[in-house]
C-alpha cells in the first residue's frame, strides 16, 4: 500500500499532470473562464478636448473627446463587452463639485452620448463621485472645519444620481464610501421614476496607493488622502460589512476594488452577498504591467490574461480593466 500521491513501486500512484499534456486537455478541465461579457472598460472623458489626449502613467489609454468616446464605446459593443463605465473631466471645478450634478455637465451629455452610439448594445455605466469635479479633490462636501461632510453629501449624490439617470444611464456607480449612500441614491432615483436604473456599488474600496496613475487620468486636484472615507487596507471583514450594508441598501451589484491586492476581499465578498460581484483592476494594477513590459521585464499579453483570470478565480462576475478591448481581442 502506498499513500495517495506517494511513490508504489518507484511510480507516483496519482499524476495531475496527465491533465495539462495538451492545451485541448487544459482548456476542458479549466475551471476559470474570461469571457469579453465579463468585462467593463472604464472611459475618460474630457470636456472641451479636440484632440484625445494621452495619460503618461497609463501608456494606451487617453482622456477622450466626445467623439472619440463614442468611437470606444462603438468598438467596446462590438467586441462584445459587458459595458463601459464613463468618467468625467471638466473644464472648471468648484468646491461644491456643481459640474456633477449640472444636466449638460460633461459626465451626463458623455453619458447621453454613449447611450445614442449603443443603445443597449452593452451596460452604460457611470462613476457617481464628486472627485473629479471638486477644486479639492475630495469625494464629498467639505464642512466648515475641512472634513468631508457625510450627510451633505449624500444630497449631492443623490441630485447626481438622477441626472445621470436622466441622462440615460442603466447603472450609476456610486463610488465615493459615504455611509448611506446606496440608500440615498436608490431612493432619489424611485423618486424621480428612475427605478428601472441600477446601482453597482462600490462596496469595498480600499484607500490605495494603486489609484495613482488614475489621479493624472482625471487631472485630480487632491491634497492628502482619502482615509476618513475609503477603507483600511488591514480589514477584510470590515469589507464584507461594508458590502452587505450596500445589498440591504439596495446595491443590484457590489464591487471590490482594487481586484489584485485585495483579492481575499473578493472572495469573502462574493460567498456573502446574492448579487453579482465585480472587481476594479485599477490603474496602478495597469501600470505596472504595461511599465514591466514596456521595458522587456514580463511577458505583456499573458500577464494581461492572468491577471484577470486570477480576478474571476478569485470570485468576480465581472471585471474592470483598461485592458477590456485588448483582452476581447486576445480572447477571440
Ligand atoms: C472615484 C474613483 C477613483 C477611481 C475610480 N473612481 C479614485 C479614487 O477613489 O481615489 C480609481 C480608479 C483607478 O485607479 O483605476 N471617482
Amino acid at each position: 500500500m502506498s499513500p495517495a500521491g506517494g511513490v508504489g513501486g518507484g511510480f507516483p500512484a496519482v499524476r495531475p499532470r496527465r491533465l495539462r499534456r495538451t492545451p485541448a486537455m487544459r482548456r476542458m478541465v479549466a475551471e476559470t473562464d474570461l469571457r469579453p461579457s465579463q468585462l467593463v472598460l472604464p472611459l475618460f472623458v474630457a470636456e472641451g478636448a479636440a484632440e484625445p489626449r494621452p495619460i503618461a502613467s497609463m501608456p494606451g489609454v487617453v482622456q477622450h473627446t466626445r467623439d472619440t468616446m463614442r468611437a470606444a464605446v462603438t468598438e467596446a459593443a462590438e467586441l462584445g463587452l459587458g459595458g463601459v463605465m464613463l468618467f468625467g473631466i471638466p473644464q472648471s471645478k468648484d468646491a461644491e463639485g456643481s459640474g456633477a450634478l449640472d444636466p449638460l455637465g460633461i459626465l451626463n451629455v458623455a453619458i447621453t452620448d454613449a447611450v445614442a452610439e449603443v443603445g443597449d448594445a452593452l451596460a452604460v455605466m457611470s462613476d457617481l463621485c464628486l472627485d473629479e469635479f471638486t477644486d479639492h479633490g475630495h469625494c464629498g462636501l467639505l464642512s466648515s472645519s475641512g472634513e468631508v461632510d457625510n450627510d451633505a453629501t449624500l444630497e449631492a449624490y443623490a441630485t447626481m444620481a438622477v441626472a445621470q439617470a436622466s441622462a440615460g444611464v442603466d447603472l450609476v456607480g456610486p463610488s465615493g464610501m459615504m455611509d448611506g449612500q446606496v440608500a440615498a441614491v436608490r431612493a432619489a432615483l424611485d423618486r424621480a421614476g428612475h427605478d428601472g436604473v441600477g446601482i453597482l456599488a462600490y462596496a469595498a474600496k480600499y484607500a490605495s496607493a494603486f489609484y495613482g496613475p488614475f489621479r493624472e487620468a482625471v487631472d485630480s486636484s487632491l491634497q492628502g488622502d482619502r482615509r476618513t472615507y475609503q477603507q483600511d487596507p488591514a480589514n477584510v471583514r470590515e469589507g464584507v460589512r461594508e458590502a452587505l450594508l450596500d445589498v440591504a441598501e439596495g446595491a443590484d451589484m457590489v464591487m471590490v476594488k482594487p481586484a489584485l491586492g485585495y483579492l481575499d476581499v473578493l472572495h469573502r465578498v462574493a460567498e456573502a452577498v446574492p448579487v453579482p460581484v465585480a472587481a476594479y483592476n485599477v490603474s496602478g494594477e495597469y501600470a505596472m504591467v504595461e511599465a514591466a513590459a514596456a521595458q522587456g521585464w514580463i511577458d505583456r499579453e499573458p500577464a494581461i490574461l492572468e491577471s484577470l483570470t486570477s480576478i474571476r478565480r478569485a470570485g468576480a462576475d465581472v471585471v474592470l480593466t483598461y485592458w477590456a478591448a485588448e483582452a476581447a481581442r486576445l480572447l477571440r
